[in-house]
């Protein structure tokens, strides 16, 4: 069952160089339990996507036009209080900054224990069990003992597990995770991933996982959205994303996922940069940067089509498209480029790193 639906969402902001469409016509769905990636570099859209989910633009920024259905409601045409009711609770989020996220005057257990009791009214006792229990089950060692530390006696890591121990103690049926990992060594960050991926399985809670990082996606998710200067330009599963991409833009995202080791000195093998949104580029906006672009590219901008039969594929419920002009027959040169898939070159994800 479908439990979020983005039809056509578009967010603006007002700045003092004009006005940056930050996301523009974005439509997709998210099922019940399942695990759906965000994924696109940097200024791409996909924190303004994920606010506007929780209803948390703020001027200059608006959302300006579309609809979030959660769980059959638009979230757009609640009130305030509505949405507080559906904020960390029925939707919960996580930002790459843990430290940012907890509070450092209360201990760590306090904080998840306290969200049990205010969403889920738990009492003293069966609160602090159960916030003993979750941070066993995120991976804290002697739980029990680290129930009454404060946040700075936990590292880095830790503090993000925490963090995961919050937004899940109130069994949210939707949990946004906006670079979870970022911020965590590579080693730590395959550990967490498994864990986001194992709780989630348990709650049965969806999630949209964003990211900056395709291995990223390669480890936890089912479906994929590649987002390009606030457009999607791909949707497809993990599998069909890996083995058949059809963007040219995914492609190149591809061929810098990082592989174990160098991920601070991986190659930046896309060319160029994402295009400042007050001066998109006419036509398809990666043109600028695709080696494939021809005087077409410049001209039209593509539509989200399905790759295999050319027809429109815009709405929320398409599994499979690509905005390419490729598949509408627009580009006579075509697109050559090799997708060569290596086993073993995913993140680590094993039990040879802690903290
Ligand atoms: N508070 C703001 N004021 C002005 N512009 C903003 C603001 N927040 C985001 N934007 C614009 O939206 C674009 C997308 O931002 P964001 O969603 O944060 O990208 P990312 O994909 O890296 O998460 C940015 O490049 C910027 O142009
Ligand atoms: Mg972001």
């Amino acid at each position: 069952m479908t439990l979020l639906e983005v039809n056509d969402l578009t967010v603006e902001f007002y700045t003092e160089d004009g006005v940056v469409r930050a996301v523009d016509g974005l439509s997709y769905e998210i099922e019940r339990g399942e695990k759906f990636g965000v994924v696109g570099e940097s200024g791409a859209g996909k924190s303004v996507t994920a606010l506007s989910l929780m209803r948390l633009i703020e001027s200059p920024g608006r959302i300006v036009k579309g609809e979030i259905r959660f769980d059959g409601t638009d979230i757009l045409e609640l009130s305030e209080s509505e949405v507080r009711d559906i904020r960390g609770n029925r939707i919960a989020m996580i930002f790459q900054d843990a430290q940012t996220a907890l509070n450092p005057v209360y201990t760590v257990g306090e904080q998840i224990a306290e969200a049990m009791r205010h969403h889920l009214g738990y009492d003293d006792e069966e609160a602090r069990t159960r916030a003993i229990e979750l941070l066993d089950q995120v991976g804290i060692p002697e739980a029990e003992l680290r129930y009454s530390d404060y946040p700075h006696e936990f590292s880095g890591g830790m503090q993000q597990r925490a963090v995961i121990a919050i937004a899940l103690a109130c069994d949210p049926d939707l949990l946004i995770a906006d670079e979870p990992t970022t911020a965590l060594d590579v080693t730590i960050e395959a550990k967490i991933l498994k864990q986001i991926e194992a709780l989630a399985e348990e709650f049965d809670t969806a999630i949209q996982l964003i990211t900056h990082d395709l291995g990223v996606v390669a480890e936890l998710c089912d479906r994929v959205m590649v987002m390009y200067a606030g457009q999607p330009v791909e949707k497809a599963s993990v599998e069909q994303l890996f083995y058949d991409p059809k963007h040219p833009y995914t492609v190149g995202l591809m061929s810098s996922i990082p592989r174990i080791g160098d991920r601070r000195e991986r190659l930046q093998t896309i060319p160029g940069t994402m295009p400042d949104l007050v001066e998109v580029p006419t036509g398809c906006s990666f043109h600028p940067r695709c080696p494939y672009a021809e005087e077409a590219c410049r001209q039209t901008e593509p539509q989200l089509v399905d790759p295999d039969t050319g027809d429109v594929a815009t709405d929320a419920a398409a599994e499979r498209a690509a905005a390419c002009l490729e598949y509408t027959g627009e580009l006579t040169g075509g697109l050559d480029y090799e997708v060569t898939v290596e086993g073993d070159e995913q993140l680590p994800i094993g039990d040879e790193a802690d903290d």
